[in-house]
C-alpha cells in the first residue's frame, strides 16, 4: 500500500428525489449538522440551483462568489468555493441560480457525468463526509451527484404518488449502477413530513416499508412547524429548536445513519 491510498478519504453521499419538495433540503441540512455537531468534518454541497441549502445555512447570495457552477465548469478549484459556516465542522459550497445554465453549457462536453467527482479528488482528504444536496430533477447535475457518490440518501413523502416516483428513481439508480457508477450503493429511504393523523400516511410507510424492507430507515421525521421556519433564520432546524420532535428525529437518523454507514 503506498502513501496515498492510507489516506482516508470522505464518503460522499447524495440526497436525491426526483420530485420536489419532498424534504431533500431540510434533510441534507439537518443530517448534515448533525455529524459535524458530534465532530465529524463535513462538506454539504448544494448542487441546486435554487440555492435553499445555502440559503438555510445562512450564506447571503451577495456572499456566494465562488460557487460549485464554478467549480463543475472547471473555472476555479474547490478547495476555492469552500466556505465556513455558523457552524464548526461544517462547511458548505454554495450555489446560485447560474448553476441552471450548467444542464445546457455542458451538454456536449466530453465526460459531462463525471465533471464533480473529478472536481472533488482533491479535497476528499479534508473531509469525513460529504453531503449533495440535489436537484428536483434526473437531469445532468443529479447525474453528476450520483456519479460522484459512494451513495444516496431517499428523502419520500408518504403519499399517494410517492411509490411510482420511488421506483422510478430505484431504475434510474440501476442504470447508473450497471454503466457509469458500479460502487454506487443505496444507503436508505428516509420517511419525511409523517403525518401520523393522517390514514393514506400509515398505509404508504407501511407499503414502502414491506416493499423495501431494512433499506427503510427506521426514523422517520414528523410535519413539524420548527423544521420549516428555521431556513428563514439562517439556521438548520436541529440548531433553531434542538428539542422539537422534528429536530430530535433528525439527530435521531443522524445517529442511525452513522451506525448503518460506519462513519
Ligand atoms: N418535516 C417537515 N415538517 C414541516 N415542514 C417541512 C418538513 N420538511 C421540510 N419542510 C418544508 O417543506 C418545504 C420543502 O422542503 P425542502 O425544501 O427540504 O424539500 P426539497 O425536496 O429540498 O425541495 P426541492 O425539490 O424544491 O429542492 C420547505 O418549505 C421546508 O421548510
Ligand atoms: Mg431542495
Amino acid at each position: 500500500m503506498n502513501h496515498q491510498e492510507k489516506i482516508k478519504q470522505a464518503k460522499i453521499f447524495s440526497i436525491v428525489n426526483q420530485k420536489g419538495g419532498v424534504g431533500k433540503t431540510t434533510t441534507a441540512i439537518n443530517i448534515a449538522t448533525a455529524m459535524a455537531a458530534i465532530g465529524k468534518k463535513i462538506l454539504l454541497i448544494d448542487l441546486d440551483p435554487q440555492g435553499n441549502a445555502s440559503t438555510g445555512l445562512g450564506i447571503d447570495n451577495e456572499d456566494r462568489h465562488n460557487t460549485i457552477y464554478e467549480v463543475i465548469i472547471g473555472q476555479i478549484k474547490p478547495q476555492e468555493a469552500i466556505l465556513k459556516t455558523k457552524i464548526p465542522n461544517l462547511k458548505i459550497i454554495t450555489s446560485t441560480v447560474d448553476l441552471s445554465a450548467s444542464e445546457v453549457e455542458l451538454v456536449n462536453v466530453e465526460n459531462r457525468e463525471f465533471l464533480l467527482k473529478n472536481s472533488l479528488k482533491e479535497i476528499l482528504a479534508e473531509f469525513e463526509v460529504i453531503i449533495i444536496d440535489c436537484p428536483p430533477s434526473l437531469g445532468l447535475l443529479t447525474l453528476n451527484a450520483l456519479c460522484a457518490s459512494d451513495s444516496i440518501l431517499i428523502p419520500m413523502q408518504c403519499e399517494f404518488f410517492s411509490l411510482e416516483g420511488l421506483s422510478h428513481l430505484l431504475n434510474t439508480v440501476g442504470l447508473i449502477k450497471d454503466n457509469l457508477n458500479q460502487n454506487l450503493a443505496i444507503s436508505g429511504i428516509i420517511l419525511t413530513m409523517h403525518d401520523k393523523r393522517n390514514k393514506l400516511t400509515e398505509q404508504v410507510e407501511e407499503d414502502v416499508r414491506n416493499f423495501l424492507g431494512d433499506k427503510v430507515y427506521e426514523s422517520h421525521i414528523p410535519r413539524n412547524v420548527r423544521l420549516s421556519e428555521a431556513p428563514s433564520y439562517g439556521l438548520p432546524g436541529v440548531i433553531y429548536d434542538s428539542k422539537c420532535t422534528g429536530s430530535v428525529a433528525y439527530l435521531k437518523l443522524a445517529k442511525e445513519i452513522i451506525k448503518k454507514e460506519q462513519l
